[in-house]
């Protein structure tokens, strides 16, 4: 008999745990800060709003159809040998972003222990000293693999249930207390006062890509948590949550940072240096900064556990779902494998030089190669051959049925004779692909 979840709270924060992660804290936030602030915001939601909901509903209703993940969901279907090439193109995808996800999450734990024993190191000489990054990404791989080898009831949905309500704490204490720093309103400006003329092709290209990576669609994670859905259960709601949660975390992320930035008058250098960099030294300066930073590195480390279990997850389901292996074994192998590629990420940031220099698709790094191939190319490329899949290649309206199920309101036309169902086969079979292509021809071409 398959797991199921025990409540749709349960599911509800285990996928959104999935979808809030390093994403939302440290990506969100530089993107509004490298694209003119509040239109990057204005385009994001746009992008969340027409993609995001549809493509969940989607991932989540052929995940609780077939009771599989993708692998087996796809071969279910009737996917001839070229769409069956996509759920192994998503588990190599997974499998590679863990590996150097895992290296970022380990910053965070030591960041935390650093801040802990109130110590401050800068970041260019934490990432470059192999005694601190080999050690913290092994230290989340093992927490990743200790929880999911427990099971989705017994591990998964309890570690969400723990971790998401303290992640939310963490978030709205913070983001009170950044807001009452001095000139924090023009952080909080800056965040929402749209200008209209920074709104470019460029833009929407980072801001789909962020609202793709953000709310985990594209590589079947919603799937293989949708297979261990019970049909009462509806998939319309629980999206609703799983976004709205996701959505607002990144924007309680940027009410932390933006006001904190404007009022110490620092700007932001990388992605990554400023939430290491900036932040510790801005917290420093602060009244409590030493609790501050305890409290950030910990929200970090928090939101990065429970999308890392969520990678970790569409892995052990998907080989699960196929093999007679137990879950244990399967979870302990795979993670001695994900530990092994995370080394070469963890010396990449200056440890070592070869792995530091080696450069690819005009990107130096061999975090930086992995990231850009499949964080960002191939997860977009997945998702495109996932959407074309289920939009022309199986009866689309088996989904949005399944999606009926539990749902009654899904199929009843709400505005104009339009029900959300006529929406969703419209939006796979064209909204998605047209936009995905769109956002394919502009980067890649
Ligand atoms: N949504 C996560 C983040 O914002 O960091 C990343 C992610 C997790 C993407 C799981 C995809 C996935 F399947």
């Amino acid at each position: 008999m398959r797991e199921n979840f025990s409540s749709k709270l349960g599911f509800i924060l285990t996928a959104a745990g999935s979808a809030v992660g390093l994403g939302n804290i440290c990506r969100f936030p530089y993107g509004v800060n490298e694209n003119g602030g509040a239109a990057f915001l204005l385009v994001y939601l746009f992008c969340v709003i027409i993609i995001g909901f549809p493509f969940m509903w989607l991932e989540i209703g052929l995940g609780r159809m077939t009771g599989k993940g993708m692998s087996a969901a796809f071969e279910k279907t009737g996917a001839n040998w070229f769409f069956k090439l996509n759920p192994l193109l998503a588990l190599i995808i997974s499998f590679i972003i863990l590996s150097y996800y895992s290296v970022i999450a380990g910053w965070c734990l030591g960041y935390l222990g650093l801040s802990l024993v109130d110590k401050h190191e800068d970041f260019g000489n934490f990432v470059s000293n192999a005694n601190y990054t080999v050690p913290s990404a092994l230290a989340f791989i093992l927490l990743v693999v200790w929880i999911v080898r427990s099971g989705v009831k017994a591990g998964i949905e309890r570690a969400s249930k723990i971790m998401m309500p303290l992640l939310f704490v963490i978030l709205i204490g913070m983001a009170i207390y950044s807001l009452s720093l001095p000139n924090a309103y023009k952080g909080v400006e800056f965040l929402f006062h749209v200008d209209f003329s920074k709104i470019t092709p460029n833009l929407l290209v980072s801001a789909f890509g962020q609202a793709l990576f953000s709310l985990s669609l594209g590589i079947g994670g919603l799937t293989i948590y949708g297979s261990y859905l019970s049909k009462k259960d509806n998939i319309v709601s629980i999206s609703f949550w799983v976004i709205l949660m996701d959505t607002l975390v990144a924007l309680l992320a940027g009410l932390i940072i933006f006001p904190a930035v404007f009022s110490f008058g620092i700007s932001p250098k990388s992605e990554l240096a400023f939430t290491f960099n900036v932040l510790p030294e801005i917290f420093s300066s602060m009244p409590y900064g030493y609790v501050l930073s305890v409290l950030f590195f910990l929200l970090l480390a928090l939101a990065a556990l429970t999308s890392g279990i969520s990678f970790f997850e569409i892995l052990v389901g998907n080989i699960t779902d196929k093999s007679q292996i137990s879950r244990k074994k399967v979870s302990y192998l795979l993670g001695i494998f994900v530990a092994l590629l995370a080394i070469p990420s963890a010396l990449s940031t200056g440890a070592n030089a070869w792995f530091s220099s080696v450069s690819l698709f005009g990107k130096s790094g061999f975090l930086d190669i992995l990231d850009h191939t499949f964080g960002t190319v191939l997860f977009i490329v997945s998702a495109a051959m996932t959407s074309i899949y289920v939009g022309w290649f199986m009866p689309t309206k088996e989904v949005a049925e399944e999606i009926s199920v539990g749902c009654s309101m899904f199929a009843k036309p709400l505005f104009l004779g339009v029900s959300l169902y006529k929406v969703f086969i419209f939006s796979v079979k064209f909204i998605i692909p047209i936009l995905i292509a769109f956002v394919f021809a502009q980067k890649f071409l």
